[in-house]
């Protein structure tokens, strides 16, 4: 596991944008698992300035981590409107290259098969996390056991709180989504999840340095042998070099 800790949110992004760069560059056909929330806006709006510079997304395939159960493309709460209005549309992607799990089919269990068959068409060159302050990944919530493949989950009371802010009232929140299984994020060949602010600290020095265990699934993670956790200061703030011993931490001086 590797470690990467930039003084501010600008300094995660600009890394973490200059990776996907490299995977865009390095392969024919490059494949990006995406993120939503507010973490990986700055990456996408990095990436949409490096496209303004040249970098083409002609030739990518992307596939999104998770959506709601009952919003639909023009829900601005979607996580497909919010792939189109922060990277897709920004970039020169066809949009019949990006992937997000339709939230509206009407038999959720086809349309996680219909996701896996994606998946497994194109293997992730780069998967972008987040993290949840309760561990999630995707919406792979904490729990007894966690799910291989995509999923139709409940969302968790933690989960529903932390988006409540994105929707006028709490009740408007869907209690369901889809998300990809954990087996899916753990092949892909290369994961960088970025964490910013202080109130991911927690989760981030569980994640990292706790164990392994399905009620913290991004601990899951440590089983990855291309992961790297990229993180601002506030981030990084309960972690203790003492215990990342044997881990390549760096620190932006
Ligand atoms: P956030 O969400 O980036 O909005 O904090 C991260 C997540 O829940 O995975």
């Amino acid at each position: 596991m590797k470690i990467r800790i930039f003084k501010d949110v600008k300094a995660v992004a600009l890394y973490a944008a200059t990776i996907t760069e490299f995977v865009i560059e390095t392969n024919e056909i490059p494949i990006l698992g995406l993120a939503t929330g507010a973490t990986p806006v700055p990456l996408y709006q990095e990436l949409a300035r490096f496209h303004k510079g040249g970098l083409s997304f002609q030739h990518v395939r992307t596939i999104n981590l998770d959506e709601y159960v009952g919003l639909g493309s023009t829900h601005p709460q979607s996580y497909r409107y919010f792939m189109n209005e922060y990277l897709f549309h920004p970039v020169d992607i066809p949009l019949d290259q990006t992937f997000v799990p339709d939230g509206t089919a009407v038999d959720l269990a086809a349309e996680c098969c219909r996701y896996d068959d994606i998946i497994h068409r194109y293997p992730l060159d780069l998967q972008i996390l987040g993290i949840g302050k309760n561990g999630h990944v995707g919406f792979n919530e904490p729990g007894l056991s966690l799910q291989a493949q995509t999923h139709v989950v409940k969302l968790s009371q933690d989960t529903i709180l932390a988006n409540a802010k994105y929707f006028s009232e709490i009740r408007d929140v869907p209690t369901l989504a889809i998300t990809m299984g954990m087996q899916s994020i753990l092949q892909a060949k290369r994961i960088l999840l970025l964490a910013t602010g202080f109130d991911k600290a927690n989760a981030v020095v569980r994640a990292i340095t706790g164990e392994m265990s399905t009620n913290m699934p991004a601990s899951l993670l440590q089983l990855h042998q291309n992961v790297t956790f990229v993180l601002d200061e506030a981030a990084a703030s309960q972690l203790s070099f003492h215990e990342a011993t044997g881990m390549d931490v760096i620190k932006q001086a």
